[in-house]
């Protein structure tokens, strides 16, 4: 379907499901619940979702905005509301963004592809003997010694972005949202049925307190800089991909209804997500939950085995489907990083829109393979860190909440109130109530937050 000349989503439930998509990825299934483990649990939620209300509803807001008044890709969009300023400069860092993000992210969408393939082939609990010490460094020494393997991790990612690029090139109607129409409910009903399995284990109570009964003397200043930081990553807010979206919108799309609907599936998945797996490490009562980032990779894995020991082969069961659902969840917002870069290509050398995708899938693919192999040779790196962790750090730590606080300024600051009222309120069709105390967020509220998050990230504060 197209309006004017430009593809939009076709349906209201096409758009909160593909943006939604975008935002639910392993930024909530592998991220945050190790983030909940690490900084004790249910007061670390009520900070997130508190940073998610305050910070990141403004911030999606905005991009929305952007994207859908300009009708261009995240670079060129931020051109024509900056007219000629360096504020331009803003859609470019989006897009150059989307690629190292992209480059990292699929490395970690190839694992996931490995586990489901080795869940099934038994690869990985097959050996396992029961003894507790020794089967934790069976999986754990599995998962080292596959992603430090020069071509194994090479072949899944090359695969992952095929996929990626197989959906993005047929079209934002026909590929995007077909595509997060079929994604998006087969994750949740996963979800759902690994939560369930994992609540109904012996001893669960104590992982569903751990998430849902607030302990608020873990509460300090570090916490709630990393639940900030964790907002925007889940969000998918900072570099352009929203905006790129909003640009498939429809005129008559109501920003606010969908950013909060978005918002609302993002964190219910990231709280089901925690519901799946707290219950189950508590249940075989050996794990710490604040295990890191292994708590997915290797933890999990022994996790399940154990916890559904008692009946045969539903530990390996639940793996695949846990591995499955992640893949999933990747792909959805791989897919989204994808379309940034696409629509950039596409539209600024005046390309085809395929032509666009291979171009993309082309340069993220040898991202990719550098980023995987530095971990076979640690000296693929720069300032000491390997290429994966750089990318890893300097964009959800660094470029992200860049984009959003510069985003904050140059929508709160420098773009005419009357433009930003007029697509806020669909050129005034919609009362708008919520306006003020949005603007006032974006000029005040959310930049101050944010220069907080980067005083904290280099030890200022
Ligand atoms: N929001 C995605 C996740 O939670 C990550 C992402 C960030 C995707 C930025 C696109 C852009 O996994």
């Amino acid at each position: 379907m197209k309006q004017g000349e430009r593809a939009v989503f076709a349906s209201k439930l096409g758009i909160i499901l593909a943006t939604a998509g975008s935002a639910v990825g392993l930024g909530n299934v592998w991220r945050f619940p190790s983030m909940t483990g690490q900084n004790g649990g249910a007061s670390f939620i009520l900070i997130y979702i508190a940073c998610v209300l305050l910070l990141g509803l403004p911030c999606m807001l905005n991009e929305f905005i952007i994207g859908r008044r300009a009708q261009a890709n995240a670079a060129r969009a931020y051109e024509r509301l900056a007219g000629g300023t360096p504020w331009r400069f803003i859609g470019y860092f989006g897009v150059f963004t989307g690629f190292l993000i992209a480059g990292y992210y699929v490395v970690v969408s190839g694992w996931c592809l490995q586990y489901v393939y080795a869940s099934v082939s038994g690869d990985l609990t097959g050996n396992l003997t029961g003894d507790l010490a020794g089967d934790s460094k069976i999986i754990s020494n599995y998962f080292d010694t596959f992603k430090a393997d020069p071509l194994k991790p090479i072949l899944w990612l090359v695969l992952f972005f095929a996929l990626s690029h197989y959906i993005i090139s047929r079209g934002v109607e026909k590929g995007i949202e077909r595509a997060s129409k079929i994604m998006m409910p087969l994750l949740f009903v996963l979800l759902v049925v690994i939560a369930v399995a994992a609540c109904t284990l012996p001893g669960a109570g104590k992982g569903i307190q751990f998430l849902f009964d607030p302990d608020f003397s873990k509460i300090g200043g570090s916490v709630m800089l990393d639940a900030l930081g964790q907002a925007f990553y889940s969000l998918s807010v900072g570099m352009g991909c929203l905006c790129t979206y909003a640009s498939y919108f429809k005129r008559d799309t109501h920003l606010t209804k969908s950013a909060l609907q978005i918002i609302s599936i993002d964190s219910l998945i990231a709280i089901l997500a925690g519901l799946m797996i707290f219950p189950a490490v508590f249940s075989t009562e050996v794990i710490d939950p604040g295990d890191g980032d292994g708590l997915v990779f290797k933890t999990l894995p022994y996790v399940f085995n154990k916890a559904f020991a008692a009946v045969p082969l539903v530990g390996n069961i639940i793996g695949v489907l846990f591995f499955a659902l992640l893949s999933v969840a990747a792909l959805t917002s791989l897919i989204s990083l994808h379309e940034v870069c696409t629509a950039f290509f596409h539209e600024e050398l005046n390309i085809s829109r395929r032509r666009g995708a291979l171009v993309v899938t082309i340069i993220g693919i040898i991202i990719g393979i550098f980023c995987s192999l530095s971990f076979y040779k640690t000296e693929i790196g720069l300032f000491g860190m390997s290429l994966f962790d750089l990318f890893n750090f300097v964009t959800g730590q660094i470029f992200l909440p860049l984009g959003g606080l510069l985003t904050c300024l140059f929508l709160g600051w420098y773009v005419p109130k009357r433009i930003v009222r007029e697509e806020f309120t669909n050129q005034g069709t919609l009362r708008g109530r919520f306006f003020a105390l949005y603007l006032f967020c974006v000029r005040y509220i959310c930049p101050l937050a944010i220069a907080l998050i980067f005083l904290h990230q280099f030890n200022l504060l």
